[in-house]
């Protein structure tokens, strides 16, 4: 028996970089079945064929995550698949850097409700049916941003909302043992760093006394632990992931 053994999973965003990572990575540690959340369904659909050629465990499902009634439609089609849903993990995130004296609200805005609201929408769906069961695990993404980074504002603003967000959620949901922690990546090797320049890049590299950028499989380990039974005595806590290098107030 491996460690997702019969569990049925969601992950937002689950298509390419860290949420696809922790897809391939339930899927090793034999989850049940593996609902891939996706703006695009076509994106989703080709993902979910190259990890799971028999179409029996990954699930594809279209989701725009910053909107309440896609993630309602796409979590009842997770319902009509699975019947239960036993983890959920809230990986879908986008920047929108921008220094604040010129961050429009429209940058503000994309980045609170793609981040923050879309885990509103997402547990709104997902944690009643989890108390109702007394059982689940909700894994969020965060950031070691929350600190504050210089052209972060939303960023930071949203990835703060979201260690809050879950400190709370872990309280409520700690009697129905319902578990919900975070995880707080370092700077990892995806397609939300090609926006960033090479000189930057070393920089990056060089501030971490790993000296080196973690990987998306890095971020899988630490979520399948916190998705899987080897956690069900941690509850509200943001495990960083950042190959040592400290951020603080
Ligand atoms: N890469 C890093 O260095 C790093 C560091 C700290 C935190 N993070 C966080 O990790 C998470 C994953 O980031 P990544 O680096 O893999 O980025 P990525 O850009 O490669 O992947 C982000 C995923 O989110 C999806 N997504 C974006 N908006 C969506 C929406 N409205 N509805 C549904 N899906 C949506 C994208 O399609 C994509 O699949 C994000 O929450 C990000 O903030 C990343």
């Amino acid at each position: 028996m491996s460690k997702l053994s019969g569990k049925y999973a969601i992950v937002t965003g689950g298509n390419r970089g860290i949420g696809a990572a922790i897809v391939k990575r339930f899927l090793e540690d034999d989850a049940a079945g593996v609902a891939i959340f996706c703006r695009r369904y076509d994106a989703a659909v080709a993902f979910a064929a190259e990890v799971d050629p028999s179409g029996e465990r990954a699930f594809p499902v279209a989701c725009d995550v910053s909107d309440a009634e896609s993630v309602h439609e796409a979590v009842a089609k997770v319902l009509e698949k699975f019947g239960r849903i036993d983890i959920l993990v809230n990986n879908a995130g986008i920047t929108r850097d921008r220094i604040f004296h010129r961050m429009s609200l429209e940058e503000w805005n994309a980045v609170i409700s793609t981040n923050l609201t879309s885990m509103f929408n997402t547990c709104h769906e997902v944690y009643p049916l989890m108390r109702a069961q007394e059982y689940g695990h909700i894994v969020n993404i965060a950031s070691g941003s929350v600190w504050g980074n210089v052209g972060q504002a939303n960023y930071a603003a949203s990835k703060a909302g979201v260690v809050g967000f879950t400190s709370t959620l872990a309280k409520e949901g700690a009697p129905k043992n319902v578990v919900c922690n975070c995880i707080a990546p370092g700077t990892i090797e995806t397609d939300m760093l090609k926006a960033v320049p090479p000189e930057k890049y070393a920089e990056f590299c060089a501030a971490v006394p790993m000296k080196r950028i973690g990987q998306p499989s890095e971020i899988a380990s630490v979520a399948s632990f916190l998705a899987s039974d080897d956690a069900s005595y941690v509850t509200g806590q943001c495990i960083s992931v950042n190959g040592g290098y400290r951020t603080g107030p």
